[in-house]
């Protein structure tokens, strides 16, 4: 049989990752440009110089009503403007207001933006930034990716490169150069309420996947019309509280610091990431915005970032009142500027007029040296004109054509189609029969913000006023495919927005009896409702009460139940899990997800997302992938910690895929030397399908106890049936190395294990 094998070319990561996302020159220093910012500098008053470090938000100058809301359809307040720009001389604006807007909303906002700088009242333009997290999330008719996790799923540093291309493209027909993206916190605690923003658990793929994002983003070289800034989030140690609630402690020894959290940042700034956004959170008890050390020791000076960063919501103000450690209004600015932060997203009003009045009095009384505010400004300024903001007039609509177009449609649907997970397919229940009669159900089958989540059109997400018109719920996909005729909706259970989010109750259950009955088979949506940050914040991961009894009534009946996951973070659903048929995980797949997973359903593409992250099996035992030994010190199920419910990396597919002759080009290397692994991989299946070939390589022994295993390299591949590749990985003794506990990295010598699937080979380091 093996002679009938197609033997392909070889896949080398390694000449993948130089090529497409190589470092860009964004932030690297250039005589020219720098001699244009002393210029600017030299002739900057101190109020000048200030305003450049305050941003305001849209909403401090729309008009409002009597009672202080919002005007709708919106309109911009000109005396508020002009007294913003005029007095306070702000340098940035961002955000939204309360929803999305229509391209002529976003013309309008922003020609009264460059307004200022294209008339000559001021030699600096002003910096606009928005967070189109997953796509243009706040223009009306923008194209929707699946969020962050679901990208990190693909496992597809081209995918999430063309991501943020488009994501760049429509951002900039809005007429706003910078993206308040990619978030590059590592996902260590799947409480967290924005545990979807990241990109896994593992810092390698989200650093390879981040690195994808900014390039897409930024551009290789010049920025163009075409490309936004991007902005790091959030630096750093956002992901991992102690209590899992949004913005409250995390402990982060200093080993940790550097493997886990630091190195996708680290990777994101090598990329050329222009701007970074500071963590509100504590680390070790010191507020981000306070940390000296990592915003000014660590991130500029060790490694030599040259754009600037921006604070999060409110968070100068934060320093007095949440976190304690100023003592008034005036400490707090000092203490966060000195810190390292350059601009503060202040951001409402009356407050960013006393942030202005503020920073000015400590210029005056040399609590902030000006020698710090002139390397804020120029920072400011450096990022400005790299993103091509000094170059006057604006961008024409006319000039984007592909706004939205189905050839963007399409990139969003591909990325569904690799992001969704098929984690259980018991008996080969799936693909699914076009004969079969089916019930779609569940809370999460009939509405698109289910597959959005928070940051689409709102804030958290929920209003469904402004749905993408077209785009189809699961159930409305599964229509276009079998027919009105061949399938029936029944909500089932309710998700609703209580006090809290994590409201459910089982709703009209006699409907949904009814119609299971009459059905052949059940494909049961459960999930979340849409939320981020505070209002996100659950207090246990199991799925809410009332899915679960849903999915003990569908079981009932005995019939295929397919559980379909659409969730922020992974929901414990251990009680459910053995008698599903077939375990779909969706994460959020954005506008496309229901058309992309009927299509996946059917058969007509294959599965080849794989989980970013491990799914817990148990509420209470939380374990990622990479730990030590000790975890696992016994084989019983009973004794070990790391026992989720699907691994990191976890993912079937119709196919089957052989792994076989894994080699490496010699037995010891030295610190200077490359090694060479690689192995053949072929579809032994029927069906075409995508394969992630993950390389992980472990420490037999070291001076510190080592990770179990460590994520160094993946590549996905596509193979026809009875078709093999041989993959091929890079791997440097700097890929060896590990932080010791103050934080240095060392390389040790000794033996190392390689393991890609269920082969492995050991190496030596001399
Ligand atoms: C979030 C940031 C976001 C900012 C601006 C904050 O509350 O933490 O991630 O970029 O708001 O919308």
């Amino acid at each position: 049989m093996l002679k009938s094998i197609k033997i392909s070319l070889v896949f080398s990561t390694l000449i993948f990752s130089l090529n497409l996302f190589s470092q860009s020159k964004f932030t690297t220093l250039n005589s020219e440009t720098e001699s244009k910012i002393t210029a600017l500098l030299s002739e900057m008053t101190v109020e000048e110089k200030v305003g450049q470090t305050c941003q305001i938000t849209l909403d401090v100058f729309l008009k409002r009503n009597a009672n202080g809301a919002v005007i709708e359809p919106i309109e911009i307040d000109s005396k508020k403007w002009e007294e913003a720009i005029s007095i306070y001389k702000v340098g940035s604006v961002l955000n939204v207001g309360s929803h999305t807007l229509s391209m002529d909303q976003w013309k309008m906002i922003m020609e009264n933006v460059h307004e200022p700088y294209k008339s000559g009242k001021t030699n600096i333009p002003i910096i606009y930034g928005i967070d189109a997290i997953h796509g243009v999330n706040y223009t009306i008719g923008g194209t929707l990716f699946p969020q962050e996790i679901g990208l990190a799923a693909t496992w597809n540093p081209r995918l999430a490169s063309e991501f943020g291309h488009i994501t760049a493209y429509e951002t900039k027909a809005s007429g706003i150069p910078w993206n308040f993206s990619p978030v590059l916190d590592v996902a260590r605690q799947p409480l967290w309420s924005r545990y979807f923003e990241t990109l896994g658990e593992d810092p390698y793929l989200a650093g390879e996947m981040g690195k994808a994002i900014i390039c897409g983003y930024q551009g290789k070289d010049k920025m163009d019309n075409y490309h936004t800034a991007a902005c790091l989030k959030h630096f750093v140690g956002y992901s991992t509280s102690q209590s899992g609630r949004d913005r409250t402690p995390a402990w982060i020894p200093e080993k940790y610091m550097q493997e886990l959290f630091l190195a996708p940042f680290k990777s994101g700034i090598e990329s050329g990431a222009m701007t970074v956004m500071v963590n509100s959170g504590d680390v070790n008890g010191v507020p981000g915005h306070f940390n000296y050390h990592l915003l000014t020791e660590v991130l500029k000076k060790e490694w030599g970032f040259n754009g600037f960063a921006v604070s999060d919501w409110e968070d100068f103000i934060m320093l007095e009142t949440v976190h304690r450690v100023a003592e008034n209004p005036l400490d707090a600015v000092v203490k966060g500027f000195n810190a390292g932060v350059d601009m503060s997203m202040v951001p409402s009003a009356p407050h960013y007029k006393s942030y202005c009045d503020l920073m000015k009095q400590a210029i005056t009384e040399e609590l902030i040296s000006m020698e710090r505010l002139d390397d804020a400004v120029r920072r400011i300024i450096r990022v400005k004109m790299a993103a091509g903001l000094f170059e006057k007039g604006m961008n024409e609509n006319k000039n984007y054509p592909d706004f939205g177009s189905s050839k963007h449609k399409e990139k969003a649907l591909c990325s569904a189609l690799e992001s969704i997970t098929l984690l259980k397919n018991k008996n080969n229940t799936l693909p699914l029969s076009a004969e079969s009669k089916v019930l779609v159900a569940g809370p999460t089958a009939n509405n698109l913000v289910y597959l959005n989540g928070a940051w689409t059109h709102t804030w958290q997400g929920l209003d469904t006023t402004y749905n993408t018109a077209g785009c189809n719920t699961i159930y409305e996909a599964f229509k276009n495919e079998i027919g009105a005729e061949n399938c029936s909706y029944s909500q089932g259970a309710e998700l609703y927005l209580q006090e809290d989010y994590e409201a459910c109750k089982l709703s009209n259950i006699s409907d949904f009896k009814t119609k299971a009955q009459n059905s052949d088979v059940i494909v049961l949506c459960l999930g979340e409702l849409p939320s981020t940050e505070k209002p996100g914040d659950i207090r246990s991961l199991d799925l809410p009460k009332a899915q679960i009894e849903l999915a003990k009534i569908a079981y009932e009946y005995e019939k295929p139940v397919i559980l379909v996951l659409v969730e922020a973070r992974p929901r414990i659903i251990h009680e459910i899990v053995g008698d599903a048929a077939a375990i779909i995980q969706t994460y959020l797949p954005g506008d496309y997800g229901g058309d992309a997973l009927v299509q996946l359903l059917y058969g007509k593409e294959n599965f080849s997302g794989k989980l970013p992250y491990s799914y817990p099996k148990h509420n209470g035992v939380i374990e990622f992938y990479d730990h030590p030994r000790s975890v696992d010190r016994s084989k019983s199920n009973h004794f070990k910690a790391y026992d989720p419910e699907w691994n990191f990396g976890y993912g079937l597919s119709y196919t089957n895929f052989i792994y076989s002759d894994l080699q490496i080009s010699q037995q010891k290397i030295t610190t200077v030397d490359e090694l060479t692994i690689s192995v053949m991989v072929t579809n032994t299946g029927k069906m075409n399908g995508k394969e992630v070939v993950q390389l992980y390589i472990s420490d037999k022994v070291a001076s510190l106890v080592p990770a179990g295993v460590r994520l160094k390299g993946f590549e996905k591949i596509e193979l026809a049936p009875n078709e093999s590749k041989r993959v091929e990985f890079s791997i440097f003794a700097e890929d060896l190395k590990f932080a010791d506990n103050s934080g240095n990295w060392i390389t040790e010598p000794g033996k190392f294990e390689i393991a890609i699937k269920d082969l492995n080979v050991t190496f030596e380091l001399n």
